[in-house]
């Protein structure tokens, strides 16, 4: 059988360098052919997880990346490259306001989603530190609010290192 690493040196694809630095299973790789891509290579034992990733970007395109090509055979997919380091940096700016650390940020914020007024306090706290930080974390509340509607049996992990924005502006999870 062809270990994880000669399975990679057959995909089609040149990948040349890895991007994944926080993720503790997947390897992800630029997709040379187009920046706007990434190849994200499953190891046997998330096999399963290739279909996840797969039928929840087809069945919530409003939450998860676009995938364009799912290979069961090799455990790949090439999915839409996310601007993480924008999401990243916005949730320290949340984080620097609360002293809190990004994902207790993402924690809070799923609490706060539960109640329309919690939410409308949040949104009107940070407006009057600046409308621009409102403005985000009104975008950040909203989809929050659709992850936790659909994670009621909490099988997406919704941590800073698993979203990012795509090219048109949107908050979506990369990680199901
Ligand atoms: N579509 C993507 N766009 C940009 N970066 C990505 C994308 N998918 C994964 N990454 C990077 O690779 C890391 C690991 O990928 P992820 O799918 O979260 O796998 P893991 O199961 O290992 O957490 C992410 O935290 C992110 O930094
Ligand atoms: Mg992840």
């Amino acid at each position: 059988m062809l270990s994880f690493k000669s399975l990679l040196e057959r995909i089609e694809t040149r990948r040349k360098v890895q991007i994944n630095t926080d993720g503790a299973f997947k390897i992800v790789y630029d997709y040379e052919k187009n920046p706007d891509k990434i190849v994200k290579m499953f190891p046997q034992h998330l096999k399963v997880s290739v279909k996840k990733e797969y039928q929840g970007a087809l069945k919530y395109p409003d939450l998860f990346a676009k995938v364009y090509k799912v290979n069961f055979d090799k455990n790949y997919i090439i999915q839409q490259k996310l601007d993480t380091k924008k999401a990243k940096d916005e949730l320290s700016e949340f984080g620097d306001h609360y002293d809190m650390l990004r994902s207790e940020v993402l924690d809070y914020f799923e609490n706060v989603v539960r109640d329309p007024k919690e939410t409308k306090e949040v949104i009107d706290e940070f407006n009057k530190v600046n409308p621009e930080l409102g403005k985000k974390v009104k975008k950040w509340l909203e989809f929050t609010k659709k992850v936790t509607e659909l994670n009621i049996d909490k099988l997406i992990d919704y941590n800073p290192g698993n979203m990012g924005y795509d090219d048109k502006g949107n908050l979506r999870l990369l990680d199901i």
